[in-house]
């Protein structure tokens, strides 16, 4: 009996080692000549050590066709499982190259399909590692059923539990809307690209040259597309900045992010007196403001090349976690157009969605104007980013620190659309627009009929900055609650958003709303 149980054993011990080799050692070795991990290295280095569970690892694929009967490898080309960061739990799949190209077959849609649901479940992140060749071309329409198994389990799961997409190798087809349904996608610069159609076909069509790289590289998501929001220099790079992104966030929407132990001390920064410049034109780094304000070197910044006119992330204050939404004045002078309203409404759903508070710093001359915008639809583009905070019920507080001209004052979480919170500095300049603008506008038959109207127009400049260039009507009103020192903002902040973290707001009872996409 023991030698039967012993024989028993040893088949188990024999099937786990051929699961762990996935396609062989061959092909292991040309992914590591590649600059790449194999899909097991990068599931270890993502989890905590011993702390992984895996599921799945015997599931084999059912095909017959094109000789598919005669190779089978134990896994079929994803690993598959659960385990924890930080000891928090989070399910994983990671597609596995060495086998057939990490292509997506039947079974291998239905093993992340499992972790999908367990993940929902259980209130758990999802993270996925992508590195695949697409539909396995054997398997025709059974792997394409497979494919939207998985874009419905996204959608599902869409403000149920975070998930994250690393694009790690090949990400073509069909294969790139899985991740663009995620919350946040990363990739590695040179070694992974996505795209609907390849540039064989991209030539064939539109007669462009363009290699994968320009096509559907990291740099091209991460600066044009704005379809990454994080492009890092290697694939160990890549798995330490998943973590750390997953340290700011919930395991679902009904948790809190975790908080760190803060102890209240002196809050007064003196370095955030002297970040505006003199001249009202002249720009600064709104970061330099957000690193002021929060716990240091705790700033996570997303999309970081994109829309770069508005800065997003997360960061610590007071050991809590929050989303930020910045204006960046560095950035043509901080306007909002059409890809900084869509970063930031995204940005803003998200964190509505798991419960991060909102803070918002604003410095914005208004909405950029011209044919392009407009022909491109900044009025839906814009809305988006109005409808994203209107609707937003997580504390929502926010800052001028400067200009909040025109609608875009209303956009920037004012209080009319549900701010709880609203303070200004001295310097912030609260109109309908600038002072000059509004000058030619109001007094153009007095400038016009002027002997001087080069000083005349100065002289009403200068009567419209006094007026209104100033947060203190907005203050009258209470539109601001409260003109604040700059280096008072940390202190007043870490009180705000103490003091809403009880908050409860309900949105009228609706199937959904219709946010204007
Ligand atoms: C089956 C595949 C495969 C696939 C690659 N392989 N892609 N097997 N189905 N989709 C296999 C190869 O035959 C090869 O097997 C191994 O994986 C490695 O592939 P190579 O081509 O040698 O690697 P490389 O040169 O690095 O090129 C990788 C690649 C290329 C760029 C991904 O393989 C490729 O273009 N594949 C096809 C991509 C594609 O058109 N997919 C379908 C997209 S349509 P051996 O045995 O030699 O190691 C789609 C529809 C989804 O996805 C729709 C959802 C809505």
């Amino acid at each position: 009996m023991a030698d039967v149980a012993s024989d028993k054993f040893k088949e188990l011990t024999r099937k786990n080692e051929e699961a762990l080799l996935g396609g062989g050692e061959k092909r292991i070795e040309q992914q590591h000549a590649k600059g790449k991990l194999s899909a097991r290295e990068r599931v270890m280095l993502l989890l905590d050590e011993g702390s992984f569970e895996e599921l799945g690892k015997f599931v084999m694929h059912r095909s017959k066709d094109f000789g598919l009967d005669k190779e089978h490898y134990l896994g079929d080309g994803v690993v598959t499982g659960y385990g924890t960061i930080d000891g928090r739990l989070v399910y994983v799949f990671s597609q596995d190259f060495t086998v057939f190209g990490g292509s997506l077959s039947e079974t291998h849609a239905e093993k992340i399909v499992k972790v999908m649901e367990l993940a929902m479940k259980n209130g758990a992140p999802v993270i996925g590692l992508n590195d695949s060749g697409g539909a396995r071309i054997q398997e025709g329409v059974v792997s394409l059923g497979g494919y939207a198994d998985i874009f419905y389990r996204n959608v599902m799961a869409s403000g149920v539990v975070p998930q994250i997409s690393a694009i790690m190798g090949p990400c073509a087809g069909g294969a790139v809307y899985s991740p663009a349904m995620t919350d946040f996608i990363f990739m590695v610069e040179k070694t992974s690209f996505m795209f609907v159609t390849g540039p064989n076909v991209v030539k064939t069509v539109t007669h462009e040259n363009v290699t994968a790289e320009e096509l559907g590289g990291a740099s091209a998501h991460s600066t044009k597309s704005g379809v990454t929001h994080f492009a890092c220099a290697n694939e160990v790079e890549c798995i330490n900045q998943i973590k750390q992104l997953f340290s700011y966030l919930p395991q679902n929407c009904e948790d809190i992010a975790p908080r760190l132990a803060y102890e209240m001390k002196n809050e007064k920064r003196a370095v955030l007196n002297d970040i505006i410049p003199a001249n009202p034109n002249q720009p600064y780094d709104m970061r330099e403001v957000i690193n002021g304000i929060v716990d240091d070197n705790t700033f996570f910044e997303a999309h970081k090349n994109f829309a770069e006119n508005i800065v997003v992330g997360f960061a610590r204050l007071a050991g809590r976690s929050i989303g930020i939404v910045g204006n960046q004045p560095a950035s043509l002078a901080g306007v909002l157009d059409i890809d900084s309203s869509v970063k930031a409404a995204r940005f803003v759903r998200f964190c509505d969605s798991f419960n991060i508070p909102l803070l918002v710093l604003e410095d914005v001359p208004g909405f950029l104007p011209g044919t392009d915008q407009e022909w491109n639809a900044i009025i839906t583009n814009g809305a988006k980013l109005l409808y994203a905070f209107s609707e937003a019920t997580v504390p929502r507080v926010t800052v001028i620190t400067r200009k909040a001209y025109g609608g875009a004052y209303d956009v920037m979480n004012s209080k009319h659309i549900g701010a709880d919170m609203n303070y200004a500095w001295p310097t912030a300049e609260i109109a309908v627009m600038g002072a000059k603008g509004a000058a030619e506008i109001i007094f153009k038959k007095e400038i016009s009929e002027a002997e001087n109207p080069e000083a005349k127009l100065a002289e009403k400049v200068d009567e419209y900055t006094k007026k209104f260039a100033n947060p203190y009507r907005a203050a009258f009103r209470g539109y601001i609650d409260e003109v604040i020192y700059p280096d008072q903002t940390r202190e007043k902040l870490i009180r705000a958003f103490q003091m809403l973290e009880n908050k409860v707001a309900v949105l009228p009872k609706k199937k959904h709303g219709n946010i204007p996409l």
